[in-house]
């Protein structure tokens, strides 16, 4: 059989004209690097969007957000540091580099994030716990209040790993502005891309000044070179922020486009009981940045017989998440989880698959994904 020659992807860049004018205007002023107008006004872009009161600064990666997280809320060598299973690695990877420990912590069946229960069993076994980081898996926010009130119970510090979730809203307010930091993403499948790039953002503005310093190498303002701490070349160049800042005009409508992209999807497969989408909170609202399915444990259908079916017609999908305490990296570290038995994590893992969610799919992409799923089903 032929393969279909137009690939489907997951969730590829979507770029429109206005970032070019940017990229012009830094060509043109000669202020391609180090930073300059477009790294100031992508800032501001993000401040205004996030609402009052927060602070951003942008970085090269949001796995260079979260190093920096962490080390701003003060964890260093042998550290305990809380974060969920059910993620992308580098929502922990950045606790190892300090030589810190990451304790992972199972999901709740609500939003697939951090389970509250989880948080506070891990406090009991762990009080000395210096971090707490969760994330928004899939543009879903997570139990955000209650993580952030179990957190300052203990007076522990909250990150909110928004890299997914950008324009997605807990109790109406933007996600990224839950944590004592919130960091964000714009790597190439996100609902914004730089190309690559990320955002540190608080409420804290030192803390927000103290990034920027961090991120620059740590040079002290002096006429000579003088570092009385350890720095980072962290920082977004003027280029990237230029595709920022054009891409921030587009925020909403991609937000847009991906909800429209789940609404086909869940009125597709009303009548095969054996589906649900990922679920999500009734007060929150995701940005439904990846839609993904979790089959019923009696489903005939497997997640696997849909990603070769769909790979075989060239349509892209992901498995969920392989869970961090399932990772070989992190065989040695704690686990913590609620339920007995099989873990909540990894149930979702075994049972869940990222569909195609790439707003630029037309009707009739979308019908065929969903045709090829239907068929399998005998629908
Ligand atoms: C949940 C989560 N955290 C962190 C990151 C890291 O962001 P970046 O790729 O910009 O370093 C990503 C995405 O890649 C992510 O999905």
């Amino acid at each position: 059989m032929m393969m279909s020659e137009k690939r489907i992807f997951l969730s590829s860049p979507t770029m429109h004209d206005g970032e070019l004018k940017f990229i012009h205007e830094a060509f043109d002023t000669n202020w391609v690097a180090p930073l300059g107008k477009n790294v100031d006004g992508f800032e501001e872009d993000m401040q205004k969007y996030l609402g009052g009161g927060i602070y951003a600064a942008a970085l090269s990666a949001g796995t260079a957000a979260i190093h920096l997280a962490l080390i701003l809320s003060g964890v260093k060598h042998g550290d305990i540091v809380l974060g969920p299973s059910l993620t992308f690695a580098a929502t922990v990877n950045p606790i190892t580099y300090l030589g810190a420990v990451p304790v992972l912590l199972d999901s709740e069946r609500e939003s697939w994030n951090m389970d509250p229960e989880a948080l506070r069993k891990a406090f009991e076994k762990y009080p000395q716990t210096k971090a707490v980081i969760a994330a928004n898996l899939y543009g879903t926010p997570a139990k955000l209040k209650e993580l952030r009130e179990i957190c300052r119970e203990h007076q522990t510090a909250f990150i909110e790993d928004a890299a997914e979730s950008l324009g997605a809203l807990y109790d109406g307010e933007q996600t990224g502005r839950f944590g004592d930091i919130g960091i964000l993403s714009f790597n190439g499948n996100k609902i914004i891309t730089t190309s690559g790039g990320g955002m540190l953002v608080s409420k804290d503005e030192a803390v927000v000044k103290k990034t920027r310093f961090l991120a620059t190498q740590a040079r002290e303002p002096a006429r000579h070179y003088e570092h009385k701490e350890i720095g980072f070349n962290y920082r977004m160049s003027n280029i990237v922020a230029g595709i920022g800042r054009g891409q921030m005009q587009y925020l909403d409508e991609h937000v847009r486009l991906k909800k429209e992209l789940r609404k086909q999807y869940a009125e597709a497969f009303a009548d095969i009981p054996e589906i649900s989408l990922n679920p999500y909170l009734p007060e929150s609202e995701p940005n439904m940045w990846l839609t993904c399915m979790l089959l019923s444990g009696d489903s005939p259908v497997k997640p696997l017989d849909i990603m070769v079916a769909l790979e075989k017609e060239n349509i892209e999908t992901r498995p969920i998440w392989k869970p961090m305490h399932l990772q070989p990296v992190y065989a040695g570290n704690d686990f913590i989880q609620i339920v007995e038995g099989m873990s909540v994590s990894e149930d979702i893992f075994n049972r869940g698959l990222c569909l195609p969610s790439d707003i630029k799919n037309t009707k009739e992409d979308m019908d065929r994904i969903i045709g090829i799923i239907r068929g399998l089903f005998g629908k």
